[in-house]
């Protein structure tokens, strides 16, 4: 086995797609679906948290999630501000960090103080990690990275993948280990591009609101059984090889 290869992620990471089918497949608004999206997050945070995982990082609002009809990105606001009060003091008891990654030049200031009231709270906490990508995407992320990069004046020669790495909104964390993808879309949709390089990728059709533990157990012990190579050969494929 490549030594590299833990059998659980330290990090994984979720595009949380599908609300808006299941809200529509029970004849309902699409908000219905997105606040059942919330209420699915709080059980696999509980749920990681409870399996070891360090890290979970969740799409909960892409860059082009704006071009969305003024309702549903309004509905999308006002229930930021709804979770962070109904269900931040449990994640700050039950020792869940929160932060939120993306652009917070671009949400409005109600919305952006909910989401520094919820890192403010939980700062201190130390058992997992939820990063909450909001108004987030991979193009802008690399595009502001490359911002601050130039704006602290290093030297063309100085830039490397390390110094990216570090000046990308997840700067703080390892690259994912485990991307899985819900709602059955086969594709990143602008997620952690840089960050994603050699994550293992996994595929379910449910869609968010259903995604429960045995589904994200299904997905740890997918990830378990994957051979992660990082561009080399592994020990076996060595041998194998006559090598
Ligand atoms: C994902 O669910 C949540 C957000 C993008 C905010 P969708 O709203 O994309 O649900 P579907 O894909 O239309 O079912
Ligand atoms: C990705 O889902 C964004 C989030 C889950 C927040 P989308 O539903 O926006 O992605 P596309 O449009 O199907 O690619
Ligand atoms: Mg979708």
């Amino acid at each position: 086995m490549n030594p590299q290869h833990r059998r659980l992620p330290r990090h994984v990471a979720i595009v949380m797609d599908g609300n808006g089918r299941y809200a529509k497949a029970r004849g309902m608004p699409r908000a219905f679906g997105h606040k059942a999206g919330v209420d699915a997050l709080m059980r696999v945070v509980r749920v990681a948290a409870d399996r070891g995982i360090e890290y979970l990082t969740v799409f909960a609002f892409s860059s082009e999630n704006w071009n969305r009809p003024g309702d549903e990105v309004s509905s999308l606001m006002r229930l930021v501000l709804v979770a962070v009060q109904r269900h931040v003091p449990r994640l700050e008891r039950e020792g869940v960090r929160v932060r939120v990654v993306g652009d917070r030049a671009g949400i409005a200031d109600d919305v952006r103080r909910a989401c520094e009231s919820a890192e403010a709270q939980t700062a201190h906490n130390q058992r997992i990690t939820l990063s909450v990508a909001f108004n987030y995407g991979g193009r802008w992320d690399v595009a502001q990275a490359c911002r601050r990069i130039v704006a602290s004046g290093v030297s063309a020669a100085q830039v490397d993948e390390a110094l990216i790495s570090r000046h990308l909104a997840m700067g703080f964390a390892p690259d994912p280990d485990l991307f899985i993808r819900t709602g059955g879309e086969v594709r990143i949709s602008n997620f952690l591009l840089w960050q994603a390089a050699y994550s293992e990728l996994y595929f379910s059709d449910r869609l968010w609101p259903e995604f429960g533990e045995a589904d994200f157990d299904a997905a740890l012990l997918e990830y378990a059984r994957r051979e992660r190579r990082f561009g080399a050969l592994t020990t076996e494929a060595v041998a194998a090889a006559g090598a």
